[in-house]
């Protein structure tokens, strides 16, 4: 396996990959015992399962296995890296279409960071041009609550795509049902976005849309910002350029909640309780708020007036950070 991802595009121009949606972001963090808490509480997820020998927690309502990884920096995911993205990742509809793309990807000479059995998934990862990790996955096991839950010790074999025979299934679940966290403070149906900022980002553009095989919804490789979607289409992933004030890395993870007059009512628990938001929005299309976790990694609640993309295509580049 390569140790870096420099190709990220096959040698005739074709695409590989081709996701449904993001199905999930991995935070390293520096405390995951405290982040499960602040994740719990405040942004209102469940606790999924944790992986205390690698020092790891995933958080769910049901949307998915998990909506949200955090990784220990000090543990042996985390690397010692600072707080941050770990990676993005995106759901595919077969393993049988996981297997088949990563050989065409191969063969075109498209390099990959590395690959792995998670028991309910398998996955292939990659690096975009400044370094942050994509990951493709596909469902194996649909009843993902029976196969993972309460503290996983399982070691993980090592796979390569196509060393098992590969699950011809649609594991992923189409209308899952969303538990709702009472006392926490907000109530998210799922993650649906990121937003990263790019050194790279003409080269990123390309790995994620021809090696991850996302479609551009709004913008291009040349312009200000881009958005990206999978075959679901939605907006999963946003894309932004490197500036002044603007840094490297992750921007922020976008996290649906149940409604407006939810929102609205986090909002007022939020306020007796000491944590401060970044910045609340409303505009015509979405309204929201901008919060911090524990390691300065910003969150998006929102909810969408109006789904479509049209507002994206109008507005400057600012305004987009808050609508992607
Ligand atoms: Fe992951």
């Amino acid at each position: 396996m390569n140790a870096n991802a420099t190709t990220s595009q096959g040698r005739d121009g074709q695409t590989f990959f081709q996701p449904r949606r993001l199905g999930h972001v991995n935070l390293v963090v520096d405390d995951v015992d405290r982040s499960m808490d602040f994740y719990m509480q405040v942004v209102g997820f469940e606790e999924a399962y944790r992986r205390p020998q690698v020092k790891a927690g995933f958080l769910s309502n049901g949307n998915t296995h998990h909506d949200i990884g955090l990784v220990e920096s000090s543990g042996p995911l985390g690397q010692g890296r600072p707080a941050g993205l770990n990676h993005t990742a995106f759901e595919l509809e077969t393993e049988v279409d996981l297997v088949a793309d990563y050989d065409r990807a191969i063969s075109s000479g498209i390099e990959f960071d590395r690959t792995s059995d998670h028991d309910i998934a398998h996955a292939v990862y990659g690096l975009d041009a400044d370094g942050n990790q994509y990951e493709v996955y596909a469902d194996v096991i649909r009843e993902w609550r029976q196969a993972r839950h309460g503290v996983v010790t399982k070691p993980k074999p090592n796979w390569t795509p196509g060393s098992t025979p590969p699950n011809s299934e649609r594991n992923y679940h189409r209308d899952p049902e969303i538990r709702r966290v009472k006392d926490a403070i907000f109530h998210p149906l799922r993650t649906t976005h990121a937003v990263l900022v790019l050194e790279n980002f003409e080269r990123a553009f390309e790995t994620y849309c021809t090696v991850v095989g996302l479609s551009p919804i709004v913008g291009d490789a040349d312009s200000a910002f881009a958005v990206l979607g999978g075959t679901c289409g939605e907006r999963n992933l946003g894309l932004f350029r490197a500036r002044d004030g603007r840094v490297p890395g992750l921007h922020h993870v976008g996290l649906q909640v149940w409604g407006e007059s939810d929102l609205n009512e986090s909002l007022k628990r939020l306020a007796s309780t000491g944590h401060e938001i970044e910045a609340e929005f409303d505009y015509p299309t979405r309204r929201g708020v901008f919060l911090k976790d524990p390691d300065g990694i910003r969150l998006q609640f929102y909810v969408d007036r109006d789904p479509g993309a049209e507002a994206l295509r109008h507005c400057d580049e600012e305004t987009a950070l808050f609508l992607v």
